[in-house]
């Protein structure tokens, strides 16, 4: 069977930029920004894109171009008769635990979404932080948003490359930006919000630890979808004619910029309302509705800060999902929609569970973590850096070197590329791998 390709360079882009752009960008960056030290954490964060995330992101590409095949198969195909074949199965593995307590979240943006017109003016902040506590440790209505979000994203795979995937990103990607900017404007003119940005812009360099550098390390991996096998996935679908470094630098650099933005919509309003944004994961689902329920428009604001919660979380399991269902079409020769119905059937169970650990399932713990926690911290701290270890690894050692460089100058045919070559190579052959391994042995000691 022919395998499918996005269509166009934009819809390709959208695509991969709706990947990395996600509760990542809205929901976990302005709570690390605030929990780590303001800028202090957004440089450290920067210079772990450039000199990891973005040479991981050109590894994976390399490995998803060069192999024109599913995540798992990849690279046993690159590197016959070898080892390395088990690393395929890292991206099976780890998209589904991602997507496993992603949805949750997903479920609950759905929730606040509904109910974002029930915020009304002068609500009670304990009664809203109550009401978050009572509404997630509850048994029935999580879970059946979760499964709802699950069945939004399996309605746009199902469609597939061209007419699922690539529209789906080509629709959001737009409306989301265009939201998240009128946000970010319109809370730039409450009083106080100045020093919500001074404080986003002031670094507080005293904060720099091995802690806050493991945070900001598993955010760079997570934030580029990198480590698990979703780009490489993605990339699997790109023309040979297109230039992969400078895809990977526009999906850096807009993932980055969503995230500036995103945090200038919710820092500030959180300094003019007088509420601490060193919260944590509260922030978005407590912190937030407070502040709407303050306004005079916060029923309308809600509804458009949910809503793109929602789309921003859509673009990105539609990325996790699609390795799952590349992988079962692929190796078991089923179609795609017996692919998805089998993808959603394990993920409601594993988000059930998820969903269920906020809740009464919560005495039961791993390492003093519930399994949602579990979950987000082995995949962000342990399985993506990993990954993108050994993803690194093998295209700097053991892949030949005339065939990476060839995907990443597209046969030297692309001036600019083969002058940053030599550079590229060397992170992803020395640096990214040593970095990496000094961080994770770093936060053992
Ligand atoms: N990048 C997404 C975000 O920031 C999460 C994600 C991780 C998506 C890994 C795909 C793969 O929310």
């Amino acid at each position: 069977m022919e395998r499918e390709h996005f269509n166009s360079r934009i819809g390709m882009l959208l695509a991969m930029v709706g990947s990395a752009v996600g509760l990542g960008n809205i929901w976990r960056f302005p709570y690390l920004v605030g929990e780590y030290g303001g800028a202090a954490f957004i440089i450290v964060y920067l210079f772990f894109v450039v000199v990891f995330a973005v040479p991981i992101m050109l590894a994976e590409f390399t490995i998803g171009r060069r192999s024109q095949t599913n995540a798992y198969r990849a690279f046993g195909k690159l590197a016959p008769g070898t080892g390395w074949k088990w690393l395929g199965i890292l991206p099976v593995i780890c998209p589904v635990m991602i997507l496993a307590f992603y949805n949750v979240v997903g479920g609950w943006s759905i929730h606040y979404l509904i109910k974002s017109f029930t915020f009304t003016h002068g609500a009670d902040r304990a009664v809203l932080g109550e009401m978050f506590d009572n509404y997630v440790t509850s048994v029935g209505i999580p879970i059946i948003e979760t499964i709802i979000f699950i069945l939004l994203t399996a309605f746009v795979v199902k469609g597939g490359v061209k007419s699922g995937i690539e529209k789906c990103g080509k629709i959001m990607m737009p409306v989301l930006f265009i939201i998240i900017l009128g946000l970010a404007i319109w809370v730039a003119f409450l009083p106080g919000a100045g020093e919500g940005i001074l404080f986003l812009f002031k670094p507080d360099f005293s904060k720099i630890s091995g802690d806050m550098c493991l945070a900001a390390l598993g955010q760079s991996f997570f934030s580029l979808s990198v480590g698990m096998g979703a780009m490489l996935t993605y990339s699997s679908f790109v023309p040979k004619s297109e230039n992969l470094m400078s895809s990977s630098a526009k999906v850096a650099v807009s993932d980055f910029f969503f995230a500036i933005l995103a945090s200038c919509a919710v820092m500030p309003a959180a300094f003019s309302f007088n509420v601490d944004p060193g919260q944590g994961p509260g922030l978005v689902f407590e912190t937030l509705p407070f502040i709407f329920s303050q306004m005079h428009a916060g029923p309308v604001i809600a509804a458009l800060f949910f809503f793109s919660v929602v789309i921003a979380a859509l673009t990105s399991t539609v990325s996790l999902f699609e390795v799952g269902v590349n992988y079962f079409i692929e190796e078991f020769g089923i179609t795609r929609r017996r692919a998805v119905i089998i993808e959603c059937l394990i993920l409601a169970v594993l988000s059930a569970v998820c969903s269920l650990s906020c809740g009464i399932w919560g005495d039961f713990k791993i390492l003093g973590n519930n399994v949602f926690d579990t979950f987000d911290k082995f995949t962000s701290n342990i399985a993506m850096p990993l990954g993108g270890l050994m993803t690194c690894l093998f295209v700097g050692w053991k892949m030949k070197k005339p065939d990476v460089r060839d995907e990443l100058t597209n046969g030297g045919s692309i001036a600019s590329n083969v002058r940053i070559y030599p550079v590229i190579y060397f992170l992803v052959r020395y640096i990214a791998p040593v970095g990496i391994i000094a961080i994770i042995i770093a936060n053992f000691l």
